[in-house]
């Protein structure tokens, strides 16, 4: 993690000559401990909501660092964004027309804003649901609606002062964000947002998950693809230099992970070669929304020589419920420990319950020290927690 986020600000230094920040996108994983690393690198945060707001203040991350996003924020997402974060990127008219209400009239402490642009132009991911720059998305304003919102920020003296915009996740191919820069630097000229603007091309930039998509993404390949064409475009249009901000989650934080689970049985049935494990779709539902690809070792005698095309799959009352299917594997047996690497993002964030199962610790490993929990498991206490039937 410390070395990705190193490889974003060295690679920003040289290629970029204007005031620049990385936020670390939270949803790819947070907890205190995370947000404590984000504070000893600098880097700001982007929460989706409340909850998100809530862990990154409980392990330190200071106001101005806190960048607020959501596609359908809730009034306690906005009141939470109005009392801590520095940044809110307002993603629709409605909301605006609701922070509108809730701006007072002598504001100090209002977060600035930014909008939330749909450019209608995705990039190139594994899987659509991981696409969210495409005409019809969900997320975001159209250009016209972008407009309208500048208009009613002047018109009631919003503190608007950026554009943003995220294409989608896990792309290895910076070459669509061109595009998608020039129509945000277009509406920058057009809208006005003075000296001190930001201007955010999201996050998105993937990672290997399996050998065969190796070599990893080159991320100074993809910064030297954002900042020129940003220093380009201004000075086409005749525009200050943003303050550039990039969005990682996942390119900082998921080959820091990696999930450890145990064989229980193995089953042959036809060609098919099932490894059941101990965890699955809870505690990684990548696979079973999504169809996303993984590659896995055992933990003892690493250098095996595979021998059979297997799929690992979980415990759960579900057939989706698999985390990687036909991979060469050496000859496993039932209670050894199998580890799968590139496990640090988007998997416990988007975890659950399912089956009564109970989340698994998470531990921080440092070179040359202790491991320490920085989650404990969960218990049968903590789903019993909710419940208030007597
Ligand atoms: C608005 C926004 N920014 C940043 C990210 C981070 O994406 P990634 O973790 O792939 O870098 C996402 C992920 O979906 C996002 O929705």
């Amino acid at each position: 993690m410390d070395d990705a986020a190193e490889g974003y600000r060295s690679a920003l230094a040289s290629h970029y000559p204007g005031p620049a920040s990385i936020t670390y996108a939270g949803k790819a994983f947070l907890c205190k401990g995370i947000a404590q690393w984000t504070c000893r690198q600098n880097l700001w945060v982007d929460c989706t909501g409340e909850g998100e707001i809530a862990i990154a203040l409980a392990g330190g991350v200071t106001r101005e660092h806190i960048l607020v996003h959501g596609v359908n924020k809730s009034t306690a997402d906005l009141d939470s964004a109005i009392r801590h974060a520095g940044t809110l990127v307002v993603d629709n008219l409605t909301e605006l027309h609701r922070l509108a209400g809730l701006f007072p009239a002598s504001s100090s402490g209002f977060p600035n804003l930014w909008l939330r642009l749909l450019p209608g132009l995705a990039v190139q991911t594994h899987h659509t649901h991981t696409q969210t720059g495409q005409h019809d998305s969900k997320f975001g304003m159209t250009r016209t609606e972008m407009i309208e919102a500048a208009l009613f920020c002047k018109k009631n003296n919003l503190p608007l002062k950026g554009i943003h915009f995220h294409q989608g996740s896990n792309f290895h191919d910076a070459g669509p964000l061109k595009a998608a820069i020039d129509l945000g630097l277009d509406l920058a000229k057009e809208i006005g947002l003075g000296k001190d603007w930001g201007f955010s091309p999201g996050g998105g930039w993937g990672v290997a998950y399996h050998e065969d998509e190796l070599p990893q993404p080159d991320t100074k390949e993809y910064i030297r693809v954002i900042t020129e064409n940003v220093i380009e475009g201004c000075q086409a249009r005749g525009l200050p230099m943003p303050h550039l901000h990039l969005e990682p989650g996942r390119s900082l934080v998921a080959r820091a992970g990696v999930a450890i689970y145990k064989v229980g049985t193995v089953k042959r049935r036809g060609d098919k070669i099932w490894v059941l494990t101990d965890g699955g779709m809870t505690d990684n539902p990548r696979h079973a929304m999504y169809g996303a690809r993984y590659s896995c070792l055992p933990v003892s005698g690493v250098g095996r020589e595979g021998s059979e095309q297997v799929s690992i799959a979980g415990p759960y009352c579900e057939s989706g419920d698999v985390v990687i299917e036909d991979l060469l594997m050496p000859k496993l047996d039932e209670g050894e420990l199998l580890a799968i690497p590139a496990s640090g993002a988007y998997h416990l964030s988007m975890s659950s319950n399912y089956n009564g199962s109970r989340r698994p610790a998470v531990l921080w490993l440092e070179q040359g020290e202790e491991a320490r929990i920085m989650i404990r498991r969960e218990t049968i206490d903590d789903l019993l927690k909710r419940d208030s039937v007597q």
